[in-house]
């Protein structure tokens, strides 16, 4: 049996979670993997349980299984809380408390949404890329100051810290994949202000001599920014730190007409977790508005990274290609000519293409 750990959390979490777990109990009969899920609460909705975003029972149930598939949380009903106790904390918890230290986000182009795409379409036509972001140091995780006064003046402060170990992890497991890919790697710091990414563009350059074969180029962070407006289509893998990755893959995200669609793998020492890159969405929760295709297409992710199942994970992939190419729509991603369906019929639809 394959253990997966679900973990809906708040909002819309709830439902797209659900949807994911039909496609793969669908998955399930049709190439007998022995899938079994256990749900566990995040975020609010553990909060409001047990007085704490994250249990430890939570976590040690995670680290003991063959996956985890997380939904999204937080809400505003949480957000006056004490920083500890916020929904997001719960998202630190697992990512560190799993080890979680590389965060791959695609960003495919399909070609029935390119219309959808805030950008051009000669643009981003045939932009298919894939975001490495550390997850587990850097400025998200350096010492920092809340508040103190220097000079009778109050401020505040983070620190960026990154030793050779954690760069060099996080750049073999990208050479690793842009040598599976179409073998090219784009590293992205500010090696021309920062100590810290002066120091990662050298481990950068030392891994790539294991690397012949892989074609590496560096970028500074801002340049890359607007590179994947300019020309999406030239990046294949991209590697970079937990700060620039989190802002350069919501650009990257949106590519693609929807960051309904996106999903994303956190890979680690003992478990991986995978969600989709969008929020929970408390607006639209419970009206079945939203998107579940980010999901299943995290599940997908599970399948191909934590099981080995790059079948399994290829046949939810063409379900879903074949649902935007039957003309069914979400409200995100609706459009005039287009079938508009809930949250709920779409599912059952990628369900019929599997
Ligand atoms: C993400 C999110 C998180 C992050 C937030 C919710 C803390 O933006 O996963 O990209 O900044 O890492
Ligand atoms: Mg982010």
């Amino acid at each position: 049996m394959k253990k997966i750990i679900v973990i809906p959390g708040d909002g819309i979490g709830q439902e797209i979670t659900a949807c994911a777990v039909k496609v793969l109990e669908k998955i399930d009969q049709k190439f007998n993997i022995g899938l079994e899920f256990e749900t566990r609460d995040a975020g609010g909705t553990s909060y409001e349980k047990f007085g704490t975003p994250l249990t430890d029972e939570a976590l040690s149930a995670c680290k003991n299984a063959d996956g985890v598939l997380f939904g999204a949380v937080g809400g505003k009903k949480w957000d006056s809380l004490p920083v500890h106790l916020r929904p997001e904390k719960a998202i630190f918890g697992l990512r560190k408390g799993l080890g979680l230290f590389a965060n791959l986000r695609p960003t495919k182009v399909y070609p029935e949404l390119i219309n959808s795409s805030p950008l051009k379409p000669e643009l981003v036509k045939g932009a298919d890329l894939l975001i490495v972001r550390e997850l587990v140091g850097g400025i998200y995780f350096g010492p920092r100051c809340e508040s103190e006064t220097k000079d009778g003046v109050e401020q505040a402060w983070d620190t960026e810290i990154y030793s050779v170990p954690e760069i060099e992890r996080i750049t073999k497991l990208a050479f690793e994949t842009a040598k599976k890919s179409r073998g090219k790697l784009t590293s992205v710091d500010k090696a021309n202000v920062l100590a810290a990414s002066r120091l990662w563009r050298k481990v950068v350059n030392d891994m790539a001599k294991n690397y012949p074969e892989v074609e590496l180029n560096h970028l500074y962070v801002d340049n890359a920014a607007m590179q994947l407006v300019l020309n999406p289509a030239q990046f294949d893998i991209i590697v970079t730190n937990n700060i620039f990755g989190d802002i350069l893959s919501d650009e990257a995200a949106v590519i693609g007409g929807s960051i309904g669609l996106m999903p994303s793998a956190s890979i680690g020492e003992l478990t991986s977790l995978y969600e989709p890159i969008h929020g929970s969405a408390p607006d639209i929760s419970g009206k079945d508005k939203a998107n579940p295709m980010g999901t299943i297409l995290s599940a997908a992710m599970l399948l191909r990274y934590s099981l080995n199942r790059a079948d399994a994970a290829q046949a939810i992939e063409s379900a879903i290609e074949k649902t935007l190419d039957d003309g069914w729509r979400t409200p995100d991603i609706f459009s005039d000519g287009f079938k508009k369906v809930g949250t709920n019929r779409v599912t059952e639809i990628i369900c019929d293409f599997i």
